[in-house]
This record gives structure tokens, C-alpha cells and sequence, in this order.
């Protein structure tokens, strides 16, 4: 198995079910990424070795997942130059889920989290592979094969209906 390039964090194992939309998505792209857990409040500790050392062992994005007081993906954010996607998720904790995405979104300026979607995982998976394919001409073109099957789906919709 090659090097991973794009880490995929969440705070809770109870995050799992949605972020594994991400991990699917990526391994569909053929971009190899690794998974686990890092709580901003249980493990900071473990959340600043982890940011603080994603560049250094080849990660080029960084995808972090949280619900609630969701402030993982800014806290990583704050502690790397890599490009950090946030993943909003409707946890137990959550009051609505407008929490987890206004937590994640509305960083200062200065410290970017190109937030997605509530539950948005696949879409975060999908906006890495596109972050390394700009320099990547193989995941590049496996994104176009993505991208013209969407296509063709809602042809054949179309065409069924
Ligand atoms: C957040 O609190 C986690 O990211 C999770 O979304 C939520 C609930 O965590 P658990 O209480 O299920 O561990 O920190």
C-alpha cells in the first residue's frame, strides 16, 4: 500500500457511519488516505501531534468531522497549512445540526475550513480527490470517469421517465 494523501479525522467513533461516505468515495477515486479518531476536547493533545504532523508524513489534505460544538476542523485548521475540509454532522449532541455547521463554517478569516454540506462526507471525499488531482493527472482523470457516470445517470433518468 503507497504513501496516504489525504487524512481523514473524526471526533467520535459515533462520526463513523457518515465519514466512511469519504473514505468509500476516496478508495472509488483511487486516493489513498488513512482514518481515525481525534477528539479536539477528550484528546487535544493528540489533535495538535496529528495536525502538526500531517505535512511531514505526506498528507496533503485533511478532512475533519465533528457535530456540535464542532471545532475540530478549525482547531486543525489553526495548527497546519494544509487545506482542511469540514464535515458538519448531525450528532447525538447536536441540537438541530445547524450547531455543527455554523461551528465549522463560520471560521474568522485567516484560517479557512472549506466546510460542506450537514452529513456531507462523500462531497468532502469528492473536494480532496479534486485538491490532489489538480496536480494529479491519474485521479484527475478517474474524477472525469466519476463525473461523466453522474452524467449518464441522469440521462438515462431522463430517458426512462
Ligand atoms: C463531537 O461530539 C463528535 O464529533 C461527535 O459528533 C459528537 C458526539 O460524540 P459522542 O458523544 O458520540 O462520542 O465531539
Amino acid at each position: 500500500m503507497s504513501q496516504p494523501r489525504v487524512g481523514i479525522i473524526m471526533g467520535s467513533k459515533s462520526d463513523h457511519p457518515i465519514m466512511k461516505e469519504a473514505a468509500d468515495i476516496l478508495k472509488e477515486l483511487g486516493v489513498e488516505f488513512e482514518l481515525t479518531i481525534v477528539s479536539a476536547h477528550r484528546t487535544p493533545h493528540r489533535m495538535v501531534e496529528y495536525a502538526e504532523g500531517a505535512r511531514d508524513k505526506g498528507l496533503l489534505v485533511i478532512i475533519a468531522g465533528a457535530g456540535g460544538a464542532a471545532h475540530l476542523p478549525g482547531m486543525v485548521a489553526s495548527l497546519t497549512t494544509l487545506p482542511v475540509v469540514g464535515v458538519p454532522i448531525k450528532s447525538r449532541n447536536s441540537i438541530d445540526g445547524w450547531d455543527s455547521i455554523l461551528s465549522i463554517l463560520q471560521m474568522p478569516a485567516g484560517i479557512p475550513v472549506a466546510t460542506v454540506a450537514l452529513d456531507g462526507a462523500k462531497n468532502a471525499g469528492i473536494l480532496a480527490a479534486e485538491i490532489i488531482g489538480s496536480t494529479d493527472s491519474t485521479i484527475a482523470q478517474n474524477l472525469r470517469e466519476y463525473k461523466d457516470g453522474l452524467k449518464e445517470n441522469v440521462i438515462e433518468s431522463a430517458k426512462s421517465l
